[in-house]
């Protein structure tokens, strides 16, 4: 496969910028020239950002397509036996599996086959829940095929977490595993599923993939076998599954993710825009050569997983490598095992993941053959200088460019970063939008800055194939969320500063939202799971720099009566609610009991005070002069865990 759209020249990364802003909709319509249509657009581009309804963004109107034939049928007859993915399990003794094109496109085709006989049909809602096994993508991609909309829930969620999503979607089918190997400890999902359930009397199958041999309840007339289903669909004989046609704006997933107030909402993204954003993406800023092993860590739970280990590589044809496992087990060597068993080209995590493994030592590193590796990807939180070196020094051994990759769950794709090999990376920066981006930084009257070297907050001007289109269920909320705050603009609700050359440098969040080991977490969100403990009165959670997770989340908590004898025991019941309520992601790194919070007179509590003293910056908390109980400052102070 070649990408006539692949930018490999400084000079062609400014053409293509410069084209994109003064003619997008050509920029564009050239782009989605390279995939596969069962009918052409009629329209490129319609769009409002602010008035009645708004947003509204539609890409490719009119355009028919399956997502499921650009990802795998297309290249069956130039790469039907090249790997598309290569699973790495979680224990390094079990044998690793490679799926050709081929063979996905088949297991694909009968698993869809599966879902239609189980009664799942276009625009209905699959919710799955599964470990990082190769069945996950088939199951999604089976989806669509049929253009069923898949809403994939990270395997570290709770029963309630699964069923508000649940809920909110209204699914009526449901996929998962009897459990997840994770590290030394095997999770037990279909369990987590059944509590689920409880609350989701909508949901009519439950279909049960075989993975760790956990005991599971299934429950007759509900509950079914993942492999029983397969034997039926193949027993019946051809498991063909012709690709349903779906419109350029059908929905192709819901993805749940946390904002500064209430529940996660459900970001929509739709088939063409999507498609066509993550394939350009992956393919510049990788750099991807056919051929290429390509390795991202993310769990398919979140959006890196669908962006960059599904649809993106498969749309461009390459090789993509699943694992199961974590980054430090058997030991802290697995992913620089994994890159020389199979000869990995370019590698993608977290700073996290790269934090953790710094932890342990150089021991694990350095004797590895790592020769392979091109080229070397960060994402999901500003890296830091020193994660960025050790990466640089030590996995890349001074060879690799280092993409730093800004974006969000929203944007669907990567927005801001160097291109490997065309760009230059600066550490601790994003650097710069890729064509058909087009950032603007506003001040705190909402004005766009147009100086060149400056800081404020991080908004979108011009829409992108990529960005969401919706909150599903509930249009205004995204309006509000994303398109309020700066009227015509989307907001990120990250800042950040731009140099004199027009690098973009991520500053964080400048919302109630934290990113805890790359992972979003509302404030809002856990203090609400606190509060629902029984000795709970009032809770305010803030973030605070944790070396390994980037953010760990400090939870201040004013309990009831006297709690001196057994605060240990009151620290872990909430935790375990926590766990309950949202999942173990969430749970509080620390906890101070408080007899009260610092509250303005109107009784907002003042945050940006307890986030100093989270941080340790006791002497400099800022004005507290307009609080209502000055004097509770003090006392927090005394008592910082
Ligand atoms: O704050 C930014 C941070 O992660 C947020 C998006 O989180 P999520 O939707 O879960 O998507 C994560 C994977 C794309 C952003 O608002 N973020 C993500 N990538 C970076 C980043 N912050 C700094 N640098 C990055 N490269």
């Amino acid at each position: 496969m070649s990408y006539p759209y692949q930018i490999t020249s400084k000079e062609a990364y400014q053409q293509a910028y410069k084209k994109s802003v003064e003619d997008p909709e050509g920029f564009w319509s050239a782009i989605a020239e390279n995939f596969q249509w069962k009918k052409k657009w009629d329209k490129v581009l319609e769009w409002r950002f602010k008035g009645d309804g708004a947003p509204v963004v539609k890409w490719f109107r009119g355009g028919k397509l399956n997502i499921t034939e650009n990802c795998l049928d297309r290249h069956l007859n130039t790469l039907g036996n090249k790997p598309a993915i290569i699973w790495e399990p979680n224990d390094p003794e079990e044998h690793y599996r490679v799926l050709t094109y081929k063979q996905l496109h088949q297991k694909v085709c009968t698993f869809a086959n599966v879902l239609k006989n189980n009664g799942v049909k276009k625009g209905d809602r699959v919710c799955i829940y599964m470990g990082m096994v190769p069945e996950l993508a088939i199951a999604v991609l089976a989806c669509a095929r049929l253009g069923a909309i898949h809403s994939v829930i990270f395997g570290g969620f709770s029963a309630q977490s699964i069923a508000d999503r649940i809920q909110d979607g209204n699914a009526e089918c449901v996929i998962t595993c009897d459990g997840a190997f994770r590290g030394n400890k095997t999770v037990p999902l279909k369990a987590v599923v059944d509590d689920a359930l409880v609350q989701c009397p909508g949901v009519k199958r439950v279909i049960v993939l075989t993975r760790t041999r956990t005991p599971v309840s299934m429950i007759k007339g509900r509950d079914v076998w993942w492999e029983d289903e397969i034997k039926k669909v193949e027993t019946m004989g051809n498991p063909d599954c012709p690709a349903e046609e779906m419109d350029a704006e059908d929905p192709l997933y819901i993805l749940y993710t946390s904002g500064s107030t209430g529940k996660p909402k459900g970001v929509v993204h739709t088939i063409a825009g999507y498609m066509i954003y993550c394939t350009y993406t992956f393919v510049n800023v990788f750099n991807y050569q056919p051929g290429e092993v390509y390795f991202c860590t993310a769990d398919l739970g979140w959006v890196t997983g669908h962006s960059y280990v599904v649809y993106g590589p498969l749309a461009a044809g390459a090789t993509s490598m699943m694992f199961e496992g974590i980054p430090t087990y058997p030991d802290a060597g697995r992913f620089w095992d994994i890159v020389d068993k199979h000869k990995v080209n370019i590698l993608y995590t977290a700073p996290t993941a790269i934090r953790s493994l710094m932890a342990h030592g150089l021991d694990f590193v350095k004797d590895k053959d790592l020769s392979s590796l091109r080229v070397l990807g960060s994402v999901g939180e500003p890296i830091n200088v020193e994660a960025w070196q050790w990466y640089y020094d030590y996995v890349g051994k001074k060879r690799c460019p280092i993409v730093d990759t800004w974006w969000q769950t929203e944007t669907g794709g990567i927005m801001i970063t160097a291109i490997a090999t065309v760009t230059e990376p600066i550490p601790a920066y994003a650097t710069l939008p890729l064509p058909g981006i087009q950032p603007a930084v506003m001040d705190e009257h909402g004005h766009e800055i147009t100086d060149m070297e400056t800081s404020g907050n991080l908004c979108m001007k011009f829409p992108w194939p990529g960005m969401l289109r919706t909150t599903w269920g509930d249009h205004e909320r995204c309006f509000k969320t994303y398109f309020s705050a700066y009227p015509g603009y989307y907001f990120s609700g990250d800042g950040c500063l731009r140099d004199k050359n027009g690098n973009y440098r991520i500053t964080g969040r400048v919302d109630d939202v934290l990113n805890v080991s790359g992972h979003r977490i509302g404030t809002a969100e856990v203090e609400n799971a606190i509060n629902m403990h029984v000795n709970v009165v009032e809770s305010a959670v803030v973030g605070y720099p944790h070396d390994i997770k980037g953010q760990g989340i400090y939870a201040f908590v004013i309990t009831e009566g006297n709690h001196d004898n057994n605060d240990d025991l009151t620290k872990k019941d909430i935790l375990e609610t926590v766990s309950r309520i949202i999942g173990p992601i969430a749970k509080p790194d620390k906890i101070q009991f408080v007899k009260g919070l610092p509250k303005t007179r109107s009784g907002k509590i003042m945050r940006r005070i307890l986030r100093k003293i989270a941080e340790g910056e006791m002497h400099n908390v800022g004005d507290i002069t307009t609080l209502l109980n000055p004097d509770i400052v003090e006392d927090i102070k005394k008592g910082k865990v």
